[in-house]
């Protein structure tokens, strides 16, 4: 059966990412994909997530502990604009996710945006190592997300061929506007 956006996308982060290994989830939400990747880098790797409301914090922190991997994970409550003030520039990272939108079951105003996912991807790119990848994971349908969308289609289709390899995933026959995963890999 063919796989869903979100699971395709920890198929794709599964391939690159060893343990011991530093990467980033910029939009950690209740923290599956946090746990997910913390699982992957194991105790000797780290984890950077991010997010804006207090509660996906919470969640996260939860779900973390309940899974034995609390301690590779750095929790922090700021928006993902603000990675390059968090990861030190010579830090190289492996992988990175975002799941953009707005988190489900919570208030639906607080959604990421252009120029924030924009600056992110920016300061994501410059730490990225050679065969890194970026994925992205991205939720449309609300008002507000066909700009977002907007942007990380122009953004990606403008990255160099002779330095990034680009994909985009989605089931085009399906309803409700089905997410679009797009996956960024560094030479
Ligand atoms: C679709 S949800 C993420 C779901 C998450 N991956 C999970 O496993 O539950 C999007 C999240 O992005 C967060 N968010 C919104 N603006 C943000 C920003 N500037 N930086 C980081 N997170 C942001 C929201 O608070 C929300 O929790």
């Amino acid at each position: 059966m063919l796989q869903t956006a979100m699971r395709y996308s920890h198929t794709l982060l599964k391939e690159v990412i060893q343990a011991g290994d530093t990467v980033v989830d910029a939009t950690m939400g209740n923290g599956n994909d946090t746990a997910f990747l913390a699982q992957l880098v194991g105790l000797n790797g780290s984890v950077y997530a991010f997010d804006v409301q207090e509660q996906a914090l919470q969640n996260t922190e939860k779900k973390l502990v309940e899974s034995g991997v609390r301690e590779q994970v750095r929790l922090v409550h700021q928006g993902h604009e603000t990675i390059a003030t968090i990861i030190p520039k010579e830090t190289t990272l492996r992988a990175a996710i975002f799941n953009l939108g707005y988190l489900p079951k919570s208030d639906k105003q607080i959604i990421t945006k252009p120029d924030t996912t924009k600056q992110a991807l920016g300061a994501l790119l410059a730490r990225l190592e050679s065969k890194g990848r970026i994925v992205l994971v991205v939720y449309y349908g609300h008002t507000g997300g066909e700009a977002e969308l907007a942007m990380v289609q122009n953004y990606c289709q403008q990255l160099p061929q002779e330095e990034y390899s680009v994909l985009t995933y989605q089931f085009i026959n399906q309803k409700n506007n089905p997410p679009i995963l797009f996956c960024i890999e560094k030479k």
